[in-house]
């Protein structure tokens, strides 16, 4: 009996890797496990030897069905698997319905400058990060020192959903409490610096001009260590802007306030457009407000467990808050911010990545 089980066991080895699909598989299952199969005469079989055999025999043919049932239910995924691949590949090397002439898509200039951005930020060793679209309260506000009723709220009016306390998140620094979650037991623990931008299309309910729209992108930055100083902030700045633009691009910084840094900084671009001399991009003025920076406010590192109510400064870092559309604009020479969302290909699709 032992012999003829370990027979089948070597049969039932060696049909099982000859099967290729599922209706062979379907086959072998049927000859080894249903009623007339192979395991079942073996049952039948063990009426007719001796007694004091039955029990070890017994316990050898359950042990060859429990193999015979786990491999069949491997193979069987196995070859499921590998028909799905089969299918994907015909249909995606071969779709009947495409017209002959489809001409190649492009990407979107605000993607091919957002991952030109994260490229440079990678390259100067700072992780890159994604961020929901839909926030609450106290993400886009509260943590970032700004309590309800402060009138910074006015200048970021968005649009509220009808569930409470969910909205469109104003700017990418609502992430900043998430990061430094993230983030900040990896500073403690091992002295990690925290070193990321976020970037995000951010939705402002604000009046359109050729330079505002209601649903625009920014990249948020920051980096939080120890002994963090405005120089290197403006560090990163310069880096980020000389070799965005290949060129020299004349800037300025002059004071700005927002609540969640101390001191801060608006960081203007002389306009690109009309040389400074003034036009409809810059509204006039010769400059564009692209990217306000700062220290980040000792309250939002304390509400993103950075640092503690003991030792409020033993941490210090920047943030910086890049306008990443009007970014687009001056690299690529757009006059009007409202081309990005009006989906005309003739003017989306001329921008190539370098
Ligand atoms: C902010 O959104 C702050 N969160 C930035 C910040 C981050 C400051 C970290 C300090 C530290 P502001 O509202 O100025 O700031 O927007 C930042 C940039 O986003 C602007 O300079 C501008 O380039 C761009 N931006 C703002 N509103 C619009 C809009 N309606 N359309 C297009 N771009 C906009």
């Amino acid at each position: 009996m032992k012999d003829r089980i370990n027979e089948l066991k070597e049969k039932f080895s060696k049909d099982l890797t000859d099967v290729s699909d599922l209706k062979s598989l379907e086959e072998l299952r049927l000859d080894f496990l249903s009623k007339k199969g192979k395991i079942s005469s073996l049952m039948q079989e063990l009426s007719k030897i001796p007694n004091e055999q039955k029990k070890e025999a017994g316990q050898m043919i359950n042990s060859f069905k429990q193999e015979v049932s786990l491999k069949f239910d491997a193979k069987m995924e196995e070859l499921k698997k590998l028909e799905l691949e089969k299918l994907i590949e015909l249909t995606e090397s071969y779709d009947e319905s495409l017209p002959e002439d489809l001409e190649k898509g492009s990407y979107h200039p605000i993607t091919l400058i957002q991952r030109e951005l994260e490229d440079i930020f990678e390259s100067m060793g700072f992780d890159v990060e994604d961020y929901n679209e839909i926030v609450d309260d106290y993400h886009c506000f509260e943590a970032l020192n700004i309590p309800p009723f402060h009138p910074a709220r006015d200048m970021q009016d968005t649009y509220y959903l009808s569930t409470p306390n969910q909205l469109l998140k104003s700017h990418t620094s609502a992430a900043q409490n998430a990061i430094m979650e993230k983030y900040g037991p990896l500073l403690k623990k091992n002295g990690r610096p925290i070193r990321a931008v976020f970037p995000g299309r951010c939705f402002r309910n604000e009046a359109i001009d050729a330079c505002h729209e209601n649903t625009f992108f920014q990249m948020e930055g920051v980096m939080i260590d120890k002994d963090i100083s405005i120089s290197n902030l403006i560090y990163f700045m310069k880096t980020m802007l000389s070799q965005v633009f290949e060129r020299d691009v004349t800037v300025r910084l002059r004071p700005g306030f927002f609540p969640f840094v101390e001191p801060g900084f608006e960081l203007d671009i002389q306009c690109l457009i009309c040389g400074g001399k003034g036009c409809p991009s810059c509204k006039n003025s010769g400059w564009l407000e692209l990217c306000p920076c700062g220290m980040i406010h000792p309250n939002v590192l304390k509400a993103g467990g950075i640092n503690t109510e003991e030792n409020p400064y033993e941490y210090t870092g920047f943030a910086f808050g890049l306008g990443l559309t009007r970014l687009a604009m001056m690299k690529y020479g757009v006059k009007d911010i409202r081309t990005f969302n009006e989906g005309d290909l003739n003017a989306l699709s001329q921008f190539v990545s370098r």
